[in-house]
């Protein structure tokens, strides 16, 4: 993207106080210690990339646990939160579509369907190209997105409400864009002292296309699993965490 184009759904300042709202209310803070006891497994040599590391919701705890953890994020304004929480991760602007590294690393980390906010299909493919090229010999690359949801579009749109209590509720339209894979969203979250707009485009993948992507770039799938604690990703799964490693030639 131009430089001086805004992109409408980069996480400005208003999104990411959001979102630091968002993951409280939703416990996806409260699973962050989860998540870190998943990936410190996979960093026998100490060192860990997060790819969308955001306000560092997961990679503090990875450091805390001992892991030399360092991020790369497109927006300023998560990077400035990340920067208040802790000085001891070092994060840097940039691209996860199309990035390089000057070490490799243990572990590669994207999470919390941030692959998904890449939104077309060869920003996907060379993010795992990237990502495979910054994997030492015995690296891993682990992703967590959530299992595509297509129930409910009528004419391509959908209208649904989520999360509601008695302080918040939220209400999400979305559009379907069938032939690119494309989910767009805006969700309103009313809330006794603010009405709020988060704009989202997601480019949804089932599992098994997000194999064969990886296969593309020279990576095979070592696991997958439903969540953090490891329970069997089925049929009636929400979201998948998958890990990858170079193929065994
Ligand atoms: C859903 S948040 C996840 C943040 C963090 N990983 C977590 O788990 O809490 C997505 C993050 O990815 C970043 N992001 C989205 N697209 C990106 C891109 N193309 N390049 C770099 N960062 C990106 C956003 O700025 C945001 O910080």
């Amino acid at each position: 993207m131009d430089s001086n184009m805004r992109d409408e759904y980069g996480y400005d300042e208003a999104l990411s106080s959001m979102y630091e709202e968002y993951t409280n209310l939703t416990g996806r803070d409260a699973e962050a210690g989860e998540a870190a006891a998943f990936l410190e497994r996979f960093c026998i040599g100490g060192h860990a990339l997060e790819l969308g590391i955001g306000n560092g919701r997961v990679a503090e705890p990875l450091r805390e646990r001992g892991v030399r953890v360092q991020g790369i994020d497109n927006s300023e304004s998560m990077l400035k939160l990340l920067a208040q929480r802790t000085d001891q991760i070092e994060a840097w602007k940039g691209d996860i579509a199309n990035f390089s590294v000057e070490q490799v690393y243990d572990l590669v980390f994207c999470i919390y369907g941030t692959f998904t906010l890449l939104s077309k299909r060869e920003n996907q493919i060379a993010c795992l190209r990237s990502a495979a090229a910054a994997l030492n010999k015995e690296g891993v690359l682990a992703i967590e997105i959530r299992v595509p949801v297509l129930d409910g579009f009528v004419n391509r749109q959908r209208i649904t409400a989520s999360l509601i209590d008695d302080e918040n509720t939220f209400v999400d339209t979305a559009t379907h864009d069938p032939l690119n894979q494309t989910v767009t969203s805006t969700s309103l979250w009313f809330s006794r002292k603010s009405t709020r707009r988060w704009p989202q485009r997601i480019r949804y993948v089932y599992h098994q296309e997000l194999d064969t992507m990886a296969e593309c770039v020279g990576l095979e799938l070592a696991e997958r699993w439903e969540n953090w604690t490891r329970d069997a990703f089925t049929d009636t799964s929400e979201r998948h965490i998958s890990v990858y490693r170079r193929t065994s030639s």
